[in-house]
Parts: structure tokens; sequence; C-alpha cells
């Protein structure tokens, strides 16, 4: 399992605060939410945010765009220094040609799908995808409760890969925390984004092993 901390929960006016809590709890990745008050009602962080975590941090930095029409900035987004992009199915029009420019530019391309739609719907641009992050909370926000058909839905996925014989990862992002970490591994999950789950705990660096050991002894 790999662990993405979403630093939307964390303190917003000390972000290089919260990298160094990832770096000390031996973060895989540095999930950035980025929204634009249209696809989601909320607003968080854009460009110049990333390329100012880019300069704090090594750890690669997984840009999750709930932005509407996310090609008309993404040649910034990957210069600030995502490594990782996901754009959502439902903001996109042209996902086939976005997703191989985002392999061109030697970036890991993903599609995000809010919990309304299919897994099904991805079947077709599989070859095109390195990773799927599956909402599991209808995105906006931090701190919601988790939906669990998302468990059905990762299973199905799994199976679709299985079938395809694509080598996909599978994300899971929202309301994920130590009490379901397991499950969520158990259906398939691969990386694992967790903004509450951690920043909000008294200790983030200590949560960030507890949320380790308790995905992996469910999980051996
Ligand atoms: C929600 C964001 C999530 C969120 C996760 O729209 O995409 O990444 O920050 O936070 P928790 O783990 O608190 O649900
Ligand atoms: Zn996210």
């Amino acid at each position: 399992m790999l662990l993405a901390p979403s630093i939307l929960a964390a303190d917003l006016a000390d972000l290089a605060g919260a990298l160094a809590l990832c770096e000390a709890g031996g973060a895989d990745m540095v999930h950035v939410d980025v929204m634009d008050g249209h696809f989601v009602p909320n607003l968080t962080f854009g460009i110049p945010v990333l390329a100012a975590l880019r300069r704090r941090t090594h750890l690669p930095l997984d840009v999750h765009l709930m932005v509407n029409q996310p090609e008309r900035l993404l040649d910034e987004y990957l210069a600030a220094g995502a490594a990782r992009v996901a754009v959502h199915l439902e903001a996109v029009t042209h996902l086939d040609r976005l997703l191989s420019h985002l392999r061109k530019r030697g970036v890991k391309a993903g599609v995000a799908l809010n919990p309304s739609t299919p897994v099904e719907a991805l079947v077709d641009v599989l070859p095109a995808l390195d990773f799927v992050l599956l909402m599991s909370v209808n995105p906006g926000f931090a701190g919601q409760a988790f939906l669990p058909r998302a468990l059905d839905k990762t299973r199905r996925l799994k199976a679709l890969l299985t079938e395809s014989g694509a080598a996909v990862e599978i994300e899971m992002d929202g309301g994920i925390d130590r009490d379901n970490i397991a499950r969520v591994v158990a259906a398939g999950v691969d990386t694992c984004v967790v903004g509450s789950g951690i920043f909000a705990a008294p200790d983030p660096v200590a949560r960030m092993s507890e949320l380790r050991e308790r995905a992996r002894q469910e999980n051996p």
C-alpha cells in the first residue's frame, strides 16, 4: 500500500510544516487537491502554490485536478512539478488525447471518477492509463464520511483490469481512516489518499505508521 497524505486537511497557513510531516511519516507522495470553484464548489490551491510546494519537498506531487476543462492549464501544472496528474472523467471532453499528452510529458496519467460514475466508463482508455482515482466521497471537501459503495467499485475495476491485462494502479480518495483502511486495501486499492485521518490526528507522524500497520495486519 502506498500512502498519499492530502494536505487539504492540514494547517493551510503552514504548508511547509505539512510537507515536513509527510516526509517524517514516510509518505510515498503528497496529494494536492486543486479545485476551481466550478467543477466543485470549493477553491483551493493553484499553480503558484504547486510550484512552491515542489521547491520544499523531494516527495512526488500527486495532483488531483477538480477543475473543468483541465486541458486549458495542463502544461502549467506539469511545469510546476506534478509527478502524477488525475483529471476527472466528468470534466474532460477529449480524455484520450489528454492522457497521451500526460504520458508524453513523462507524467503518470490518471483519471478520477466521482462516486456516481461507473468504472465501466473507463473500458476504452485503460491502455492509456497509469492509475484510476476512485472517489469515496463526493469531491470538494476534506473530512467527509466514506461511501462504502467505493469498495464494490474497486472490485469491479480490479476485474476489468484483470480481464484487459492493463497494468493500472488503483488509488482511493475520501474518508479513509484507521477504521476502514484495511477494508480499502483488501478490496484492491494500491494507493490510499488520507486527509483528516492524518492531519486531524494528535500526532500525524504516528498516525501514518498506524495506518500502514493496520493495512499490513489485515493484508499480509
Ligand atoms: C476531496 C479531496 C480529498 C480530501 C481527502 O475532494 O479530493 O483528497 O482532501 O480528505 P479526507 O481524507 O479528509 O476525506
Ligand atoms: Zn483528492
